[in-house]
Parts: C-alpha cells; sequence; structure tokens
C-alpha cells in the first residue's frame, strides 16, 4: 500500500529530508501530498521544494491558535491524507484538529518523532533535558499523538548512548542520525503492516485490543 503523507515542520527540516530521501531511494513507498509549515520561511519549505513537493506556508503571526489551525485544516482538506507526519512541528494540536484525523479504530492518524525515551523528558528540549540529567542512555520514540504533549501509543523506539565525553552537541548529533533512519523505517512499516501496537495503556486504550494492528 503507498501512504499518501502531509508532513508538517517548523524549521530546519533534517527529519523531513531524511524521510525525502528515503522515499527518492526507493526505501519508502509513500507519496508526500504536500509539506506545510507554520513558519513561511522555514528552510525545511526550501529543502522540500528542492524535492519537486508542493509546499504551503501557513504563517500563525497574529492569528490565535484556533484560527491558525483552522486554516491549516482548510489547506490540507485538499489532499487526500493517510497520516500526518509532524517533524519538528513546534505547535500544540488542538483536539479539533486531533478529530479531523481521526481513524475508525479511534486513534489520531498523526505522528510524531521525539527525541528521547518517552514517557522519560518530553518537551521542547528532549535531548538538552536528558543531556543535563546525565542519563547513560537515551534514544529516539515515534509515537501516535494523543491529547497530550509528546505522549501516545508509542510506534517504535531506538536507544543510543551517551558517552562519557560527550558534549551536548556529540550527543544530539547521535541521536539525529538516529532520527534519520528510524523515522522513514518507521513510516514504510506503516506502509507495509498499518499500525502495530504493543499494549493496552490508557495512552492508547482509544486504540483497541492489546498486540492490535489495525489497517490504514
Ligand atoms: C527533532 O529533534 C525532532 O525529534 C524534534 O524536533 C527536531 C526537529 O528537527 N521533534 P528537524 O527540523 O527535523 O531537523
Amino acid at each position: 500500500m503507498s501512504l499518501s503523507l502531509a508532513i508538517l515542520v517548523s524549521g530546519r527540516g533534517s527529519n523531513m529530508k531524511a524521510i525525502l530521501d528515503a522515499r527518492a531511494q526507493g526505501l519508502l513507498k509513500a507519496d508526500i501530498a504536500v509539506v506545510l509549515s507554520n513558519n513561511p520561511d522555514a528552510p525545511a519549505l526550501e529543502t522540500a521544494r528542492e524535492h519537486d513537493i508542493k509546499t504551503i506556508g501557513v504563517s500563525n503571526k497574529g492569528l490565535t491558535r484556533e484560527q491558525h489551525e483552522d486554516q491549516v485544516l482548510a489547506a490540507l482538506a485538499k489532499y487526500k491524507i493517510d497520516f500526518i507526519v509532524l517533524a519538528g512541528y513546534m505547535r500544540i494540536l488542538t483536539p479539533k484538529f486531533l478529530h479531523a484525523y481521526r481513524h475508525t479504530d479511534g486513534y489520531f492518524k498523526i505522528i510524531n518523532i521525539h527525541p528521547s525515551l518517552l514517557p522519560a523528558f518530553p518537551g521542547a528540549n528532549g535531548y538538552d533535558d536528558a543531556f543535563a540529567y546525565g542519563v547513560r542512555l537515551s534514544g529516539i520514540t515515534v509515537h501516535l499523538v494523543d491529547e497530550q504533549v509528546d505522549h501516545g501509543p508509542i510506534l517504535a523506539q531506538e536507544s543510543f548512548p551517551r558517552l562519557e565525553e560527550d558534549t551536548l552537541e556529540t550527543f544530539k548529533a547521535r541521536g539525529l542520525a538516529v532520527e534519520h533512519k528510524l523515522y522513514p523505517a518507521v513510516l514504510q512499516k506503516i506502509a507495509i503492516d498499518g499500525v502495530k501496537l504493543l499494549a493496552k495503556t490508557e495512552a492508547n486504550v482509544a486504540v483497541g485490543a492489546a498486540s492490535s494492528t489495525s489497517r490504514i
């Protein structure tokens, strides 16, 4: 099955680029319907255009969260989208947005990548917080989005060590390399197998039975 994805970005877009590169290399069978940013000047949009991907800038300047989201939803409504892929999108989504992309099985068809082993270190500074805490092992989480920030059914996690000699920069660089492999791989797994979750927890109870698999 070929997935149709919309990628939402706010900044440099290295994860978006990894997804586009994986697609170009045949490692990800997905169509990228559009790349959308709340920052019309995001470097990510330029990168997407270089890959011949349609881009949309919907600035949130001067708008309430609801006004901005309504514009984003209207822009995305023109496309057939199986999953929204958040790749450094620095906006918190409201329940209205989540419910616009609700699967019949109950989960939201919105995927996020976070630079820590959730549920540890949620928030905007996952790398910095894990590093400052002094973790010996950190990692990357790809998860379905729910109504809490950096929370929701976990699709995949991959760990990486913090080495004694690490600076925050080398720690981040090691993590980013993991992100760039993991995100496209998880999307390709969904393209082949659909959404598979390991547990029925409070966080993903809406999804249904434990070990459930749901086709897109
Ligand atoms: C990544 O570290 C991602 O895990 C987090 O935001 C950062 C985005 O970086 N959610 P980029 O824009 O993909 O380079």
